[in-house]
């Protein structure tokens, strides 16, 4: 519904589209938050139920995401709440689509600023390190790493960024000013020119970190135990009794949709532009199995057996517990510190891997938003984008001035990047299999199709996925919801947070109201209420 005589973007080859979606895959969730959930949540037992959810939930809804955004883009649609209006016939799908453009827009609030912490320590690396000494007790090489760590990103107060500590900040306005020139370049000579040369690079980066935490040994002669088959050992032993908790399946669940960008409003809007025969099936395998070699094969083996290696058990659990981003950027420089002559080219290198696969991952997500105010206000490019970026701005310097503790932007995560997430998921399967119908779906999804989903998932996308997802959303709200909203109630931090998001919320659903308006008098049916296949 835009304007397609000034905007028919299009990708320019299939390889393209497939690392544009694989890069939006591939991010900080495959090197830092995997290993650490996997390793929190049972070790090797965690890939039970990680990869039930990923056939059960995360390939399936991929595959409705694909396929329901190239048939939107059929008719010029873009945006989740247009295309959902369509595919699930009603206002009620429209509405609840404004949650596949809040969420990539309200993720990127925290992404971009994390981004550029990546961005400042890959430059850290480049120009000297982090000044560690190997020769003090372990303690006070991790004190002296969270002490950068938090002198970097703001955790110790407010407003510090914007008081003192510039060099984030420039950091920060340089990571979000090439996300918006790539955006704004466009589909095909902006976004998919840059991934295809930054996925490879980001490729032989994690294979030469790999390729060194492999082969490092017994670093330690007095710790013997301290070895890589026994890091290997620490992150993949397995523990089976961490199955009878519903966490682990909850975490698990959690992580793919996170990690494969699934549920996020993303992949529904880059797969609207497709051509109508171009193929849909295989180019969702691929790019999640790409997510998948870059999770279990590379984050998998990397940042666990290298802090292991080097801190031992006894320091473990605090690198774990330190949470996503406490192993990425206190514990692991400590280790490269460990590496001698090549750790800081190794540190370099590493940071240089997580900032190519967070920027991959960020541009997806202005994208969905830019669509949608194409669309919806019926404005031109530059004016769309003009809006986006100041939303951005003004969502990036409430996270950067409210940095004390992360606790306003960990906020965003946790009811946008995990409660929505699960919600616009089953919002998309349930207008896929139920209101669009799987066969009709099936049908739709086979268009050009280079291989054939087998027959069975029929089932699986009607009866199996909707469950899945309902008994882990249950569960999710059961576990979480009553100590998430005491803590709201009790930190304005996080009462600021859940402002924003409702702010940009409604902004969103105004803009679907003024959009209904206009696409009503130019007589689109945006009810699909007279669909033919
Ligand atoms: N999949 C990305 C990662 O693993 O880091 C994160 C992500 C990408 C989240 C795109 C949201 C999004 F819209």
């Amino acid at each position: 519904m835009t304007d397609s005589k000034h905007d028919d973007q299009r990708w320019g080859t299939r390889v393209g589209v497939i690392l544009a979606v694989a890069g939006s895959a591939v991010g900080l969730g495959n090197f830092l938050r995997f290993p650490g959930q996997a390793a929190a949540n049972g070790g090797g037992a965690f890939m039970i139920p990680y990869f039930c959810a990923l056939l059960l939930v995360g390939i399936p809804i991929g595959w409705a995401e694909w396929t329901m955004g190239r048939y939107g883009g059929r008719k010029g649609m873009h945006s989740a709440p247009t295309i959902l209006g369509v595919i699930g016939k009603g206002a009620a799908a429209r509405y609840l689509g404004v949650i596949g453009v809040l969420i990539p827009l309200a993720v990127s609030f925290y992404y971009t600023y994390i981004e550029a912490w990546c961005l400042g320590y890959f430059w850290q690396y480049l120009t000297g390190g982090m000044g560690i000494d190997v020769a003090a007790p372990v303690a006070d090489q991790t004190a002296r790493a969270a002490q950068f760590y938090s002198d970097f990103t703001g955790r110790g107060e407010n407003g510090v960024i914007a008081g003192g500590s510039i060099a984030t900040f420039v950091f920060w306005v340089i990571t979000f000013a090439v996300n918006i020139y790539l955006v704004y370049r466009g589909i095909s000579k902006g976004i998919e020119k840059f991934v295809t040369w930054a996925m490879p690079i980001m490729a032989i980066c994690a294979l030469i970190v790999l390729a060194r935490v492999l082969t490092l040994g017994t670093p330690d002669a007095a710790n013997p135990e301290q070895n890589v088959i026994n890091g290997l050992g620490y992150m993949w032993n397995p523990n089976f009794e961490a199955l009878a908790n519903p966490q682990t399946w909850l975490a698990a669940a959690g992580q793919i949709f996170f990690s494969l960008s699934v549920g996020f409003g993303v992949i529904i809007n880059y797969a609207s532009y497709l051509r109508k025969r171009d193929d849909v099936v295989l180019s969702g395998l691929t790019a999640s199995s790409t997510n998948e070699l870059f999770e279990v094969g590379f984050g998998g083996l990397i940042t666990i057996t290298a802090a292991f290696v080097f801190l031992g058990t006894a320091n473990m659990i605090g690198a774990v517990q330190g949470g996503t981003f406490g192993l990425g950027f206190t514990t692991l420089p400590v280790v490269f510190a460990h590496m001698g002559a090549f750790g800081n080219a190794i540190g370099a290198i590493f940071f240089l891997m997580l900032f190519l696969a967070a920027i991959t991952s960020s541009i997806s997500m202005y994208q969905p938003s830019l669509a949608f105010f194409q669309e919806s206000l019926g404005w031109s490019r530059k004016n769309a984008t003009t809006l986006m970026v100041s939303i951005c701005v003004g969502g990036s310097f409430l996270v950067m001035y409210f940095s004390r503790g992360g606790i306003f932007w960990s906020t965003i995560d946790d009811w946008v990047g995990t409660f929505f997430i699960f919600v616009l998921a089953m919002v998309q399967i349930i207008c896929f299999s139920w209101v669009f119908g799987v066969d009709r779906g099936m049908r739709e999804a086979h268009h050009g199709a280079l291989i054939e989903i087998p027959h069975f998932y029929r089932f699986i996308m009607k009866y199996v996925t909707p469950t899945y997802l309902l008994l882990v959303f249950l569960a999710f709200c059961w576990q979480n919801l009553g100590s998430w909203l005491r803590a709201v109630a009790e930190e304005p931090l996080r009462q600021g947070a859940l402002a924003l998001i409702g702010g940009v919320a409604l902004l969103l659903v105004i803009c679907t109201r003024l959009g209904e308006k206009r696409w009503r008098a130019a007589g689109l049916d945006i009810d699909g209420r007279h669909e033919a296949e």
